[in-house]
């Protein structure tokens, strides 16, 4: 047998959800050892982080890497998508697997883990999306619960394509909290944007901006109310995805009130992109088209707000890219662009600068609410916090070596950078997963594969871990 390889991580600064202090971080093999005051041991690779805030490495709960939509496959697959991830600070993602025949779930698992296997640089996990939930769909729930899968999601909104009405959720809901898993929601009223589209696009109004405003708050906080109050019914435990505004995160907070088990995110977008985005000519405007949209900036201290108060428990990305190529099917008629913005690289870097820098969240708020909460809220047991017995997955970020945005240091598979010309004030130094180098000071230095599928745990696992 031969020893793991051991590596320290000396001098830096270690934050964690709760706190931060001056230490060393010990690498066994693929685990955490010992952080605090470290002896390295004889042979180990010691890394001098001095300067730098040594972290859980993030986690990503919301992407959509190979992602078939609206007739088209979002641009980044598991290899480039995970390289980005990594460069970002990122070392785990639960990425959604789309049922795409009638009864069958276990068939898009399985097409998104071959997807995924052999290509990835880190870990990742599925949820699991289902479009289509009659008797044997939701029977076949339990079986994709049993292969690590905790989590399903319903859109309510992309009527024709993705679309859940709301009798098929309600039963959704019930099988899922019948099994400990959580039901993630899309809310907004499809039937509404569907109308307001048709009327737009009857009037004239074909460009991107129209996009938003055929997506009203309202349309979101109505949905957000409804797959609350259904949640409230069912007794199933409710997180709901990319919350944009006030009013959205208000009927949350609501349902909270009421002793509901809501929870729910944003992403990194809707803190720093307004809906003047989409105001841009040509097909710059187009590549802003998300849903729901940005929105105007007077919700962005609001959303701050949410988060910092938990209500928001965490922020994600909704990673989903498509090229210009692809964005500009849509440049005549906006409801032909295809929805998804690319992000996932940029997480913590916007975050630093905007909430950090902004004196809007702490270090340790960082942590809590882009790796530590969602770990337990996504049952990710061996993820989220540097302690021993943990996975060694680390990011080390150094707050005073500024990056350019732009696609000469982007690793996303999209020809455009959001951000391009603007300059982060820090940037990532390392990404380490299980232990292993993946992003190494502007270089991936990792192979496709090393990134590992993980299981995740439901909430009846959890109370058996606690018991
Ligand atoms: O526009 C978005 N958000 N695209 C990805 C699919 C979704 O709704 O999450
Ligand atoms: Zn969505
Ligand atoms: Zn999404």
């Amino acid at each position: 047998m031969t020893d793991a390889k051991a590596v320290v991580l000396r001098g830096g600064r270690v934050v964690s959800a709760d706190g931060e202090f001056d230490g060393d971080v010990l690498i066994v093999g693929e685990r955490i050892a010992a952080v605090g005051d470290v002896e390295a041991p004889p042979g180990a690779q010691v890394i001098d982080v001095g300067g730098c805030l040594v972290m859980p490495g993030l986690i990503d709960n919301h992407t959509h890497l190979s992602m078939p939509f609206m007739g088209m496959m979002s641009s980044d697959d598991y290899n480039t998508g995970t390289q980005a991830a990594a460069a970002g600070g990122v070392t785990c993602l639960v990425d959604f697997s789309i049922q795409r025949e009638p009864d069958q779930l276990q068939s898009a698992l399985a097409e998104w883990q071959g997807r995924a296997e052999g290509a990835a640089h880190v870990d990742y996990g599925f949820h699991m999306a289902i479009t289509n939930a009659n008797e044997a769909t939701i029977d076949d729930m339990a079986a994709v619960v049993e292969q690590g899968v905790a989590s399903f999601k319903l859109f309510m909104a992309y009527k024709g394509e993705l679309m859940t009405r709301d009798d098929a959720m309600t039963a959704c809901m019930e099988r899922a909290r019948d099994l400990g898993a959580l039901t993630m929601v899309h809310a907004e009223n499809g039937d509404v944007v569907d109308l307001l589209v048709m009327r737009a696009l009857a009037d004239g109004q074909t460009n991107a901006i129209h996009h938003a405003l055929t997506r009203p708050e309202w349309v979101e906080a109505e949905a957000t109310s409804r797959a609350a109050r259904i949640a409230e019914f069912t007794g199933a435990s409710l997180f709901v995805v990319h919350v944009t505004c006030d009013a959205a995160a208000a009927e949350i907070q609501a349902a909270q009130a009421r002793g509901v088990p809501v929870a729910g995110e944003t992403c990194t977008q809707y803190l720093v992109n307004t809906i003047d985005d989409l105001r841009k000519p040509d097909v710059e405007g187009c590549r802003y088209i998300c849903s729901p949209p940005l929105r105007d900036a007077r919700n962005h201290d609001a959303l701050w707000g949410y988060v910092r108060r938990g209500i928001l428990e965490s922020i994600s990305t909704d990673h989903c890219p498509f090229t210009d190529e692809q964005k500009a099917r849509g440049l005549d008629n906006f409801s032909l662009v295809p929805n998804g913005l690319p992000v996932i690289q940029h997480r913590l870097a916007k975050l630093w600068d905007e909430g950090v820098v902004a004196g809007r969240i702490t270090p340790s708020e960082l942590v809590a609410r882009t790796s530590t909460t969602i770990a337990h809220r996504f049952g990710l047991t061996q993820k989220g916090t540097l302690a021993p017995g943990k996975d060694a997955d680390v990011v080390v970020w150094d707050p005073n070596a500024p990056r350019d945005y732009g696609t000469h240091t982007s690793f996303m598979n999209v020809d455009y950078d959001l951000y391009d010309g603007e300059t982060a004030s820090g940037s990532v130094r390392h990404t380490l997963s299980r232990g292993t180098m993946v992003y190494d000071n502007g270089e991936i230095v990792s192979s496709p594969g090393h990134g590992r599928f993980v299981r995740r745990a439901t909430a009846f696992d959890a109370e058996g871990a606690a018991a």
